[in-house]
């Protein structure tokens, strides 16, 4: 396996940083996680426009220019001989010393990691996951912006620990106003007769790539989708809650804080929807 580190391809137990990184020690820099699916990298021109958007946001410079960066990513896919996997970009901010400043690291570290997936079993797309709702709360704009996608993980680790010890495998988390943001590490939507929700970006949810591509899919085939904000009651009293992400797809819930959702098992819209995904990237 090949870790692409600042301009070279190095074996995987090489592929070291500094201590001093910044990204190791304040959460500072930004990472995509994209898909590969039959040799192509999926959205890949969006993936980079939204990280390219996060660097200029935390006045991040980028040592690639977006093309070099489509290159270095195609490259580094070749290398490893990947058909259908994950590539997970990462650029922090680079080394410098113990305080905060972002002067004193001026040199970016950009790595490519590209895998093989852990995806949920097949089993969990027909039959839904088993999701609770939990304590810790999404940052809205007037903290860090969910629009930027951060090395700061520690909300979704926070909620992640949460789904772990009830024993779950991805759990909603609210803002602070109490409006369902998204989940752990992928967005949530809703169905209520016929009509698809999803809670816009400002509710505290990242502006996912796969969420975008399920909401254009909606328009496509004909679900009217409304981005509005939305209450646990609403996820509770739906017919239909699926979460969205470059790692899950398209994945049904089953049960909220121990209410069944629907039939209890993966609706005719999310299937119908995740079938029309796996079209679009196949
Ligand atoms: N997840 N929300 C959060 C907090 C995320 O980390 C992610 C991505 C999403 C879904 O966004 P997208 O559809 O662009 O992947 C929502 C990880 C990194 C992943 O699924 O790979």
């Amino acid at each position: 396996q090949w870790i692409y580190l600042n301009g070279e391809f190095v074996e995987k137990d090489k592929a070291l940083v500094s201590v001093y990184d910044h990204g190791f020690l304040y959460g500072d820099g930004i990472f995509e996680g994209i898909r590969v699916y039959n040799g192509n990298i999926f959205k890949c021109k969006e993936h980079l426009d939204r990280l390219y958007d996060s660097a200029k946001s935390i006045m991040l410079d980028i040592p690639l220019s977006f093309g070099d960066m489509q290159n270095v990513l195609v490259e580094s896919i070749r290398k490893n001989e990947l058909r259908d996997g994950y590539i997970r970009l990462v650029v922090s901010r680079g080394p410098g010393d113990l305080g905060l400043d972002p002067r004193r690291s001026p040199k970016a570290n950009v790595i490519i990691i590209v895998e093989q997936l852990a995806i949920y079993p097949e089993e969990a797309y027909l039959n839904g996951l088993k999701t609770v709702s939990v304590s810790t709360r999404r940052n809205i704009p007037d903290a860090l912006n969910p629009k930027i996608k951060s090395l700061n993980y520690l909300n979704n680790i926070l909620v992640k620990i949460q789904a772990n010890l009830a024993g779950v495998g991805e759990a909603i988390m609210l803002n602070s106003q109490g409006y369902v943001a998204e989940g752990s590490s992928d967005n949530i939507f809703i169905v209520k007769r016929g009509v698809v929700y999803t809670p816009p970006c400002y509710v505290g949810a990242l502006e996912g790539i796969t969420r975008a591509a399920i909401i254009e899919i909606c328009q496509k085939v004909g679900y009217p989708v409304k981005e509005e904000p939305f209450t646990l009651h609403d996820v509770y009293v739906a017919d239909e809650v699926f979460f969205t992400g470059t790692a899950a797809e398209v994945i049904a819930v089953r049960e909220v804080d121990a209410r069944i959702i629907g039939s209890g098992a993966a609706g005719p819209i999310t299937t119908h929807l995740l079938k029309e995904f796996r079209s679009v990237v196949e």
